[in-house]
């Protein structure tokens, strides 16, 4: 109770604090061919040579693209294409020794979360080179300017190009977690829907889950949102609705990949402000610990904590339950409920398992340490969790597989 209480007081001084912060944006440059513009935009930062960062199987189908034009632009590169799902502290050190020992200037990070997680990572090494990738986990560690950055992202999901987070799993102790800071916002964000166009349909599914968890989370939070994050957060949830199957069914659906990458956008905006919160946190635990893909675990986690949140959340629920179309008749709690079961059937739809049987008895509790360090105090979530909810709702995750 006490914890609580204290919880929701650090959350409400952070609340004025975030109102009276200057939250940079990046510039956006969008549509069908955009990356042609990456080199237009490397001159305008002066940057002559520049580290392209992505992982392995986008470095060999999608970076071609880009580095011909920096080719032809003139302008040198680094490519790292080594980028792992749930990158490592070590990855994000090669990084940085890399760019350093070729005098890089800025940094291109082209991938789903995973590559532009890293190469933040790296950028904000590159700034503070005497600190280390961990003692930078939490809130405002980085406070630096960072090179320039351009992100690209090639999954409609991560909204890593407009966030503050990086997110990054301790090489030995496989803990996940988040670096936290408004220097960490990308300087532009090249949205290409070109470059989604080849996602397999797993992919694009547990991707724009991952949006839709961002954009809902942030929604259900209950400080720091502004009018505009909740904004953000209900169109990126309605656009989900709309264009997430339309692109998972057909992957060359080109107006579906735009409006996609365009809410995953949305949903990035308004969780950097607004945050995550219990479901994230258990899904990074997921990632560090088996690998699980961040937007697996989300699309698994998040009706479940929703269900598990009950009344705290009916409300808003079922004001996107009306947004959404969904069911715009009845009381609150049937709104509600009728979301969440809207949110299942979709996963369903998408053939997104309901449950996972891997979770080890004896990783639990090591979980639930993890979850509960990153979600409080900062995490402004409806409910605050202690160890018996955390550990009730990791069972659920178990038993509903
Ligand atoms: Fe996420």
């Amino acid at each position: 109770m006490f914890k609580n209480a204290y919880y929701r007081s650090y959350q409400s001084v952070f609340d004025v604090g975030m109102r009276l912060m200057s939250w940079r944006r990046p510039e956006v440059v969008s549509g069908s061919g955009s990356i042609g513009k990456i080199p237009e935009l490397l001159n305008r930062e002066q940057v002559k040579n520049v580290m392209v960062v992505t992982g392995p199987s986008v470095g060999k189908k999608l970076a071609p693209k880009i580095l011909a034009a920096l080719d032809d632009a003139g302008i040198r590169y680094v490519l790292f294409a080594e980028v792992e799902s749930n990158p490592t502290v070590n990855t994000v050190n090669k990084i940085q020794e890399l760019y350093l020992s070729n005098n890089c200037e800025g940094f291109i990070a082209l991938g789903g979360g995973s590559p532009m997680d890293a190469a933040k990572g790296a950028a904000a090494r590159v700034v503070r080179p005497n600190v280390k990738v961990g003692q930078m986990a939490g809130l405002m560690k980085v406070w630096k300017k960072i090179p320039p950055f351009i992100a690209v992202p090639t999954t409609a999901g991560t909204g890593s190009e407009t966030t503050i987070a990086a997110i990054i799993t301790d090489s030995d102790t496989h803990h996940k977690y988040a670096i936290m800071d408004p220097h960490l916002i990308p300087k532009y964000a090249v949205l290409d829907p070109d470059l989604t166009a080849g996602l397999p349909p797993k992919v694009t599914a547990t991707t724009g889950m991952d949006a839709l968890t961002h954009a809902v989370e942030a929604y259900t939070n209950c400080a720091y949102n502004t009018d505009e994050t909740i904004r953000a957060a209900e169109e990126a949830v309605v656009e989900i609705f709309r264009y997430l199957e339309r692109a998972y069914r057909d992957g060359s659906d080109m107006e579906a990949r735009t409006q996609m990458l365009i809410a995953s956008f949305k949903a990035g905006f308004a969780f950097t402000h607004a945050c995550v919160g219990n479901v994230h946190a258990i899904a990074h635990t997921l990632g560090g610990l088996y690998n699980t893909p961040h937007g697996l675990a989300n699309a698994v986690i998040l009706p479940i904590v929703m269900e598990d949140y009950g009344e705290a959340v009916y409300e808003k629920l079922a004001h996107l339950a009306e947004l959404t179309g969904v069911k715009d008749s009845g009381n609150t709690e049937e709104k509600a409920k009728a979301f969440i079961a809207e949110i299942r059937a979709m996963n369903k739809r998408m053939e997104i398992p309901t449950g996972f049987d891997f979770i080890k008895e004896e990783d639990i509790p090591q979980m639930i340490t993890w979850a509960l360090a990153e979600t409080n105090p900062f995490y402004p979530v409806p409910v605050i969790y202690d160890r018996r909810r955390c550990e009730k709702v990791i069972r659920r995750i178990i038993s509903e597989a």
